[in-house]
């Protein structure tokens, strides 16, 4: 029987996105080499980039190409060019296009410390060692989607609105998770103001049932803000809405040190995306200095969720772990314990160098 052969979906977007992608791509060359599975690319556009040469942020092309695909690896988009276009327009509005058209209502975001970097956080050794949680974020539905919508001369209004079908799935999901992992769900809401958040919570008790062994909680975002902050190892499973999760994963990043470290699943439908949690990061884009890990990770991410290739998936949280600990570093984790600073180019050869061995 011949190799098994992977269609890949490659969406680099604007500011670093192609650098980390490049990284990304030749980390996944590599591992596919070692492990004997064979991976084919075809590129989208998306975002910014999808605006200058096609006058829109998503194009059809990019819709449809997508879903022929096993699964797809996306960098980033947005940048200051782009900033001043009308609302539909804009390189996000393409991105929640693309989420909402391919159905990946679910979206992992972990967030874990590697030990390597223990200092780089800005928070306490003692508060952040041994971190490792999982914010699960609804991500097709809640007020980025919520129709009506409208800024007005005198009024602007967005909506926040949750079926009991979207809550359901994306709870499902969550306890899923958690049966896997330390069978604790904290479910963040906003239950003591609005009426969404009291039904979300309600629907995630009703789910709760089906999985007896797995202990839920509830609490309130703004307590959740300040909770993984001040004791982040009290969570395993964080189970939020869309806009909650945006704000939460954001946070629960600079207790691993750098934003640049951590990637994230989008899966629900039939074809997963899989991104870093950053952004496009205009300012450093074009010098070589972004953080590639979080795109790898993404990789990592990518080869165990969608294609099953656990093994390869190891390999490269393995070769992650070992260039941190060799204290190879991007400027971005740079002040603490590196030996040397490295581009973005050669943390991708090195790590694609280990992933071989
Ligand atoms: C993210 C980003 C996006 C979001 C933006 C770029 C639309 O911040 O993936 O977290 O808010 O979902
Ligand atoms: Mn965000």
């Amino acid at each position: 029987m011949g190799n098994k052969i992977y269609k890949i979906g490659i969406i680099k977007g604007d500011g670093i996105g192609p650098e980390i992608i490049e990284e990304a791509v030749k980390v996944l060359d590599a591992v596919s080499t070692k492990m004997n599975f064979e991976v084919n690319y075809e590129e989208f556009l998306l975002g910014g980039i999808a605006i200058d040469e096609t006058g829109v942020p998503l194009p059809d092309e990019t819709i449809k190409g997508v879903q022929k695909c096993d699964a797809v690896l996306f960098g980033a988009i947005g940048g200051p060019k782009w900033d001043n276009l009308e609302r539909h327009l804009r390189p996000e509005t393409g991105l929640l296009g693309l989420r909402k058209a391919m159905g990946t209502y679910a979206n992992l975001r972990p967030a874990m410390v590697y030990d390597e970097l223990i200092n780089a956080s800005t928070l306490k050794p003692s508060v952040i060692q041994g971190v490792d949680l999982m914010v699960v974020r609804e991500l097709t539905g809640g007020i980025y989607f919520g129709e009506p919508r409208e800024n007005l001369e005198d009024k602007a209004y967005n909506t926040m609105i949750y079926t009991r079908e979207e809550v359901v799935r994306i709870a499902k999901v969550a306890f899923d998770i958690a049966m896997k992992r330390d069978k604790r769900v904290c479910s963040v809401d906003k239950a003591n103001v609005l009426e969404v958040s009291q039904f979300w919570r309600d629907i995630v008790e009703d789910v709760a049932k089906d999985y007896p062994e797995v202990e839920l909680t509830h609490m309130y975002v703004d307590n959740a803000a300040m909770q993984l902050i001040r004791e982040p190892k009290q969570f395993d499973v964080i189970l939020t809405g869309n806009i909650f999760g945006d704000i939460l994963s954001d946070a629960a990043s600079m207790l691993s040190g750098s934003i640049g470290l951590l990637p994230s699943a989008s899966t629900g439908n039939k074809v997963g995306l899989f991104e870093p949690i950053h952004g496009s990061a205009p300012d450093i884009a074009g010098q070589g200095i972004a953080n590639p890990l979080a795109t790898i990770s993404s990789v990592s991410m990518m080869l165990k969720y969608a294609l099953g290739e656990d093994e390869a998936s190891q390999r490269i949280d393995d070769a992650i772990h070992k260039v941190l600990s060799e204290g190879y570093r991007t400027g971005d984790i740079s002040a603490y314990d590196a030996k040397e600073v490295c581009a973005t180019s050669e943390i991708g050869s090195l790590i694609a160098d280990y992933v071989s061995r």
